[in-house]
């Protein structure tokens, strides 16, 4: 009658072949490197210690790690994604570059719980319906920093689109969210960090359709300011 299988036939990250050989081409480093990633690398490179944790939440299948280790930046990367079968994806490939299988986990960002140093959130909570307690299970983790690329504008956008890219014969939508970044801003601030707002290198703060719709994106770098 029912079951608990909804979250895999709906999440469009389980039905794109296209999306799943992406991923494992960037895995295998036969992919370019993701400019964003490049930039995400280099804010984060000079704020880390030799030992720091780092949790890229969305990871897709964790090939952000490549990134890291050809910049020598000195971070334990651990990665999770709610797509089960991105992170098999990774864990059949990052091996071979240093990465143990299993500091991959499937999971959904609002399972999460735990410690880290840093955590990154690339490209991920605009895809899902707002960002609110996402976003609070990633400041709760982070002790030293976040970093986060998000499709923000000035006034809050919500969208719920069918992504038409999919595999043949899934009619399946996503949202597209563009938030309000003054509201981000506070929000993030209220969680005891001071935020910065840096441009994208890619879009260089034009619009960047993604499945046919528009993306805003910016860096917010959100540093954890110490408690009395
Ligand atoms: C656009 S992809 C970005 C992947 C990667 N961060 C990158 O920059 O290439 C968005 C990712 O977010 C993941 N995702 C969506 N909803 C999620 C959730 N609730 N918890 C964790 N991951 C989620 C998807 O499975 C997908 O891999």
């Amino acid at each position: 009658m029912i079951n608990g299988n909804g979250w895999l036939k709906y999440c469009i990250w389980e039905h794109s072949t296209s999306v799943k050989e992406l991923y494992a081409r960037r895995c295998r480093q036969e992919a370019e490197e993701m400019t964003c990633h490049a930039q995400a690398a280099e804010l984060l490179g000079p704020q880390v210690t030799p030992g720091d944790t780092l949790l890229d939440v969305g990871c897709g299948s964790g090939y952000f790690f490549h990134s890291l280790r050809s910049r020598q930046i000195p971070v334990e990367y651990y990665g999770i994604d709610a797509a089960p079968s991105s992170i098999d994806i990774g864990r059949q490939y990052m091996p071979d570059f240093g990465l143990p299988a299993e500091r991959l986990q499937a999971m959904r960002i609002e399972d999460l719980d735990g410690e880290v140093d840093f955590v990154t959130c690339i490209n991920v909570l605009s895809n899902i319906d707002n960002y609110h307690r996402p976003l609070e299970r990633l400041l709760q983790c982070a002790k030293k920093m976040v970093i986060l690329r998000e499709s923000c504008r000035e006034k809050a956008e919500y969208r719920y689109v069918r992504d038409k890219y999919l595999d043949e014969g899934q009619d399946l939508k996503v949202y597209v969210n563009a938030y309000p970044q003054g509201e981000l801003v506070n929000f993030i601030e209220s969680y005891g960090f001071q935020v910065r707002v840096e441009t994208d290198r890619r879009t260089g703060g034009q619009p960047e359709l993604i499945i046919d719709y528009p993306h805003y994106w910016k860096f917010f770098i959100a540093k954890k300011q110490a408690t009395n």
